[in-house]
Formats: C-alpha cells, sequence, structure tokens
C-alpha cells in the first residue's frame, strides 16, 4: 500500500484529501499542528471511511521533528502539501508570519524529501496566483500578476521556490502544483467540512453561519463591478471534487506518467457565479433566508475570475462532477451538523 504524507490534513481540504485518499486505499499519515484545526476531524475521517489516519502533531517549521517523523514512519511515497496560512487580511498585517510559515515550511519539506528519498509533492497553490486575468476563463498559461497580499505573494514564491528546485534536481523531485479556484462545500455524509476559527472571511462560511442564524446580515462587498449583477464573479469548486484532483495528481506522480517534472493544473469548474447568485442559489436549494446589504468594496477584491480547467481534464482526466446544488446543499448539511456539535463561537 502506498504511504503519503498529508501537511495539513486536519485543515479543510486537507481532510476531504485524506478520505478520499484513503477511499482510494492509500495508507495517509497527517502532519499537522492544529493552529487552524481541530484533532475531532480525524473522528469524522473514521466515520466516513473506517480508517483512522495516523497523525503527528508537527509544526513544518520544525525540520528536526519533520526529520524525525520521516525517519520512523519510513517508506514514504508522495507529500501533499497543505499546511500553510491563508488569510489575505492577516497577512496584511502580519506578513512575516505568513513569510516565515509558509516558505519555510516548503523548504523544509523539499530539503528532507531527497534525504528520505521522498520524489514526489503536491502543492496546493492559488488562482490568487493570476490577479485579474486579461482574459477568462484563466487557462495555466496566463500571466502571473504582482500578487495584492502577502499571502498571495507566498503562494507565487513557493511555486517558484517548487519549480527551481525541481528544475536543479530533475532526477530527485517531481511536483504538481495545484492552482484552486474557490473551494466550498463539504462532505455528503457531513462529517467534515470547514471549520472557520471567528468571523470568516470567505463568503460560503459566513453565507451558512447567517442563514443559521450565528451572524445578523451578510455584507456583500460591492455591487457596482464590470458584471452583470455588480457582485464580483468567482469559480466555486466543491470540496470533494477538489480533493478527488489530488489523488489523480498522486496516481499519475507515481505511475511515472508526467511529461515533464513539474506540471501545473487550474481546478475550477469552469463556470463563474456572482455573490448574489450564490446568495439566492443558497436560499432556493435550502429553503431559508439570507439577510444581506450591500456595502462597499473589499480592498484587493479581483472583479472576476473563473477557470479553464481544460488541462486538468485532458492531462489528468479529472473534472469537477458535483453541482452547485448539491454543493451548497452540503455547506448547509455541515452548518447544521455543526450547530447540532459546537457551542456556538462568535
Ligand atoms: C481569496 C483568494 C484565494 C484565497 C482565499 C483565501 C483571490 C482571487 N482569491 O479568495 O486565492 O485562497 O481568498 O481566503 O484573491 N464576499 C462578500 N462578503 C463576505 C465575504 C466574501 O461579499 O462576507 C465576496 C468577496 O468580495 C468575493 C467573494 O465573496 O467577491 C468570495 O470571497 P472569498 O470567499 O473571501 O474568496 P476570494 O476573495 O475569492
Amino acid at each position: 500500500m502506498s504511504k503519503i504524507l498529508v501537511t495539513g490534513g486536519a485543515g479543510y481540504i486537507g481532510s476531504h484529501t485524506v478520505v478520499e485518499l484513503q477511499n482510494e486505499g492509500f495508507e495517509v499519515i497527517i502532519v499537522d499542528n492544529l493552529s487552524n484545526s481541530k484533532i475531532e476531524v480525524l473522528n469524522g475521517i473514521e466515520k466516513i471511511t473506517g480508517v483512522r489516519p495516523a497523525f503527528e502533531n508537527i509544526d513544518c517549521l520544525d525540520y528536526m521533528n519533520l526529520d524525525r517523523m520521516f525517519e520512523t514512519r519510513g517508506n514514504i511515497d508522495g507529500i501533499i502539501h497543505f499546511a500553510a496560512y491563508k488569510a489575505v487580511g492577516e497577512s496584511v498585517e502580519k506578513p512575516l508570519m505568513y513569510y516565515r510559515n509558509n516558505l519555510v515550511s516548503l523548504i523544509n519539506l523539499l530539503q528532507l524529501m531527497p534525504i528520505h528519498k521522498i520524489k514526489n509533492i503536491v502543492f496546493s497553490s492559488s488562482c490568487t496566483v493570476y490577479g485579474q486575468p486579461d482574459q477568462l476563463p484563466v487557462t495555466e498559461n496566463a500571466p502571473i500578476k504582482p500578487a495584492l497580499s502577502p499571502y498571495g505573494n507566498t503562494k507565487q514564491i513557493c511555486e517558484e521556490i517548487i519549480r527551481d528546485t525541481a528544475h536543479a534536481a530533475p532526477e530527485t523531485y517531481q511536483a504538481i502544483l495545484l492552482r484552486y479556484f474557490n473551494p466550498i462545500g463539504a462532505h455528503p455524509t457531513a462529517l467534515i467540512g470547514e471549520l472557520p476559527n471567528g468571523v470568516p472571511n470567505n463568503l460560503l462560511p459566513f453565507v451558512a453561519q447567517t442563514a443559521i442564524g450565528i451572524r445578523p446580515e451578510l455584507k456583500v462587498f460591492g455591487n457596482d463591478y464590470n458584471t452583470p449583477d455588480g457582485s464580483c464573479i468567482r469559480d466555486y469548486i466543491n470540496v470533494v471534487d477538489l480533493a478527488r484532483a489530488h489523488v489523480v495528481a498522486l496516481k499519475r506522480m507515481m505511475n511515472n506518467k508526467m511529461t515533464e517534472n513539474i506540471e501545473t493544473f487550474n481546478l475550477g469548474t469552469g463556470r463563474g457565479l456572482s455573490v448574489l447568485e450564490i446568495i439566492n442559489d443558497f436560499e432556493r436549494v435550502n429553503d431559508v433566508k439570507v439577510p444581506y446589504q450591500i456595502v462597499g468594496r473589499r480592498e484587493g477584491d479581483i472583479e472576476k475570475v473563473w477557470a479553464d480547467a481544460t488541462l486538468a481534464n485532458e492531462v489528468l482526466g479529472w473534472q469537477a462532477k458535483e453541482t452547485i446544488d448539491d454543493t451548497l446543499g452540503s455547506a448547509w448539511a455541515w452548518e447544521k451538523h455543526l450547530a447540532e456539535t459546537e457551542p456556538k463561537s462568535v
């Protein structure tokens, strides 16, 4: 059985990916310092898959402990690296915290890989590297635009670090960079999902918390954009679809199917939805009300972006399958699950 290390495996996208890996027969080791996740997520993963993944409470900044973990676990076939900070606003306030955490964690892993004879790494990147693209839908060949936040910059720099490292030692490394659009929703069992820490920054957790009454109303950041209804457009991708892409990417590496030792793929649906469309769809699908108010634009927001995911389809054989209705339904089911199990946190 192939053994995969998943850093940040207790997090939102990480936990869904662990489920898909285990469903496909991979043995998983999670490395997570629980800085933005809870250990209970392992219970959810175990309930869904029947297997409790191995867990190591290690900070990826801790080179010595990572080294020891690789040594004791032995024979790891690949790494999926999710562990990173991801809040845009916080990154503007605490840039060094972001640069240190996101860059050094990656560098530690890349340095340890050849020492422990691990060739394969999948990196969790973002469509944020494109900024506001000149052409839509955006392909992988679109130019990388100057980042609008330290967070976005860490994704760009991490991509460059991986690219330089893979080019310098093509026999030693294979890397796949996955650029996510906007991951939303939860596992259909509602046993795992997103656990926002405090007031959510992202749209969907805020919508769901407003619908359930934790927040009085949602603020829609701007309705004067150059879009059909004036609100921003994003490509919202179901988190389980996204998780499956990681499994496919790993298999491609492990089966030596890569044409170059570094490949990059967009992961999106290919379809853009506006903030107001998301609110309306959420209300319709779940038969709930989402009180909202239009307010001013949020600084640093992109007007519109959606993916051309043709490459992932042609090369990986992957495409987003879940409908937006099912996805918004899963987000609501998860919110209700949280309301039953978690004390209300405001
Ligand atoms: C951004 C980054 C993404 C990053 C993510 C992490 C871009 C293009 N995307 O996503 O790479 O991974 O942050 O947090 O830079 N909105 C509201 N009210 C709210 C919250 C959001 O109207 O309370 C709107 C936003 O203005 C935006 C849309 O909803 O138009 C989505 O926002 P959000 O979920 O924060 O994601 P991005 O900003 O697209």
